[in-house]
């Protein structure tokens, strides 16, 4: 039997890839995958729970019995997510659980634990798989792999406009300072650094707004399939 078809995008924080990966999968009724989400999840268990890292046997005790749901009401929805029998789905988008789960990232054995309910995912019709090593080590055979990059500044930008929308205030210098520690340590991890498989297609949206990111990507991905 034929395996469904992946598109993979990834690329570092605020570079546009989760609302582009969200806008394709609604567009293609294919499902969504947002790995960034299940790694947040984890890191909001292990902050909740004051969880050590440095201790791995009980780390992975911990996130063996941890339960995350990802629950999308619909095709290509942004999943809504679960743990403890508790709605994340907003928690998880603070920097403190973005610096954690960067922080889980880079554990070997954390990635290793979530690889086969990543692959798990690839269902028909399709998926859209949004993250930092989709293209690369999750689904190396995908049919269509973008990386998107941005410059720091502009991303930092994206991201302090996305928080003042929240209400959540923030200082741009000190979120351009987290935001190039968590990329820095997402591209020089040993395991699964955050980096372009060598056959995808690079697209720089520093001075794209996203409709222009979106229209490029469908073109693409509409000669394709
Ligand atoms: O995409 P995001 O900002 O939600 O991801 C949060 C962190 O999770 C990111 O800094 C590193 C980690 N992550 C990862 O290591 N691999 C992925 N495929 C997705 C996220």
């Amino acid at each position: 039997m034929h395996q469904a078809p992946v598109i993979t995008i990834d690329g570092p924080s605020a570079c546009g890839k989760g609302t582009i990966s969200q806008m394709l999968a609604k567009e293609l009724g294919w499902h969504f995958l947002d790995s960034g989400a299940i790694y947040r999840a984890m890191a909001w268990g292990v902050l909740e729970h004051k969880i050590d890292l440095d201790d791995i046997d009980a780390l992975m005790d911990f996130l063996t019995r941890l339960n995350i749901e990802l629950k999308a009401s619909r095709l290509g929805d942004s999943p809504q997510v679960w743990c403890d029998n508790k709605d994340i789905t907003v928690a998880i988008r603070l920097e403190e659980c973005g610096k954690m789960a960067s922080r889980l990232g880079a554990i070997p054995q954390v990635r290793a634990h979530i690889l086969q309910r990543q692959r798990d995912q690839r269902e028909k019709p399709g998926l859209v798989a949004d993250g930092r090593d989709m293209g690369t080590v999750v689904f190396p055979d995908a049919q269509l792999k973008f990386y998107f990059t941005a410059a720091t500044r502009e991303r930092a930008k994206r991201r302090f406009t996305q928080l003042q929308e929240k209400g959540i205030n923030g200082s741009l210098r000190d979120i351009e300072q987290e935001m190039r520690e968590r990329d820095d340590r997402d591209e020089h991890r040993e395991v699964a650094p955050a980096k372009p498989a060598p056959d995808s297609i690079m697209i720089d949206t520093t001075a794209m707004d996203i409709p222009a990111v979106f229209s490029q990507v469908l073109e693409i991905v509409k000669e394709y399939f």
